[in-house]
């Protein structure tokens, strides 16, 4: 039978989309290098030039921002994997109320740079709520003139819970203003959060460094529960073993491997007899 053309269909923000997250399979991994923007020098992106580098062949789509864009890749890997620009900014880590953002970044500069999404962290119950759904409401009127994803990023203050009740809660808010992805932090009873903002996909963001094995088993975790994919970061470029940390993540959420099968593509690459249980 001829599939019948959906005349319905946003043509751009499907063929952005899919540059995101493949079709082929419905999964991301997306690495996140993002960091700088409100922690200045992180640990493992102070040659960020290299690290980005080095990760890049292993991701599907890159979380950065403006700056990182002009300074840490090299121009013959411009446009080799799609942009997930963070446009939402002006905190930073010395100031205690993490909430204060603003929109940083214009769409015309995201189309300018062949952003393949952009991405505004919301911070839900916290001082600066309402500033931060606006900042995600009004990028999202902007992107969606273009044909733009937006994603939205539920951030957490300092003091917040990362529970069931609290995530699904801002999550929810986020699809309803208009987000074409959520990433969001995983937790007990995950698949509830995912179901409930069916069918907008969700990314699970990796937080704080942790282990390997406590790492693969949150990817794993998430993907048995219906994310789309991960948006990790420290867990992977602060590891001594990134690339080996990367290509595990991956398996993970292209392969449907398990974080012991994980463990051993991990092992693989580290250097010498050592290896991780
Ligand atoms: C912060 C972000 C960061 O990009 C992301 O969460 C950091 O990734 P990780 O926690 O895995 O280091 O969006 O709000």
């Amino acid at each position: 039978m001829c599939p019948m053309p959906n005349a319905y269909l946003d043509v751009g923000i499907q063929s952005r989309m899919n540059r995101i997250i493949s079709p082929k399979d419905n999964r991301v991994v997306m690495l996140a290098v993002d960091h700088p923007y409100f922690q200045g020098p992180t640990t493992g992106l102070k040659d960020m030039s290299t690290t980005i580098k080095t990760l890049l062949p292993y991701c599907d789509c890159l979380m950065t921002t403006r700056g990182a864009v002009r300074a840490n890749i090299a121009p013959e890997d411009v446009g080799s994997k799609p942009i997930m620009l963070r446009v939402s900014g002006g905190n930073s880590v010395l100031f205690e109320e993490l909430s204060d953002e603003k929109l940083t970044v214009t769409i015309k500069e995201a189309i300018r740079m062949d952003a393949a999404g952009v991405a505004v962290s919301v911070y839900v119950g916290a001082a600066n709520q309402q500033q931060t759904i606006m900042n995600l409401t009004d990028m999202i009127n902007q992107a969606d003139e273009y044909g733009i994803p937006v994603l939205a990023v539920t951030a957490v203050g300092k003091n917040m819970a990362r529970d069931l009740r609290y995530l699904a809660l801002a999550s929810r808010i986020c699809q309803d203003a208009g987000a074409r992805i959520i990433k969001t932090y995983y937790c007990d009873e995950f698949s509830k959060l995912v179901d409930s903002v069916a069918p907008t996909p969700v990314v699970v963001a990796g937080g704080k460094y942790s282990s390997p094995p406590d790492a693969m088993k949150m990817a794993y975790d998430s993907i048995q529960a219906g994310a789309v994919g991960v948006d990790f970061g420290r867990n992977i470029f602060q590891d001594e073993n990134p690339i080996g940390m990367i290509k595990a993540i991956n398996a993970i959420v292209h392969g449907n491997h398990t974080v012991k099968e994980a463990l051993d593509i991990y092992n693989a690459c580290l250097p010498g007899a050592r290896k991780l249980e």
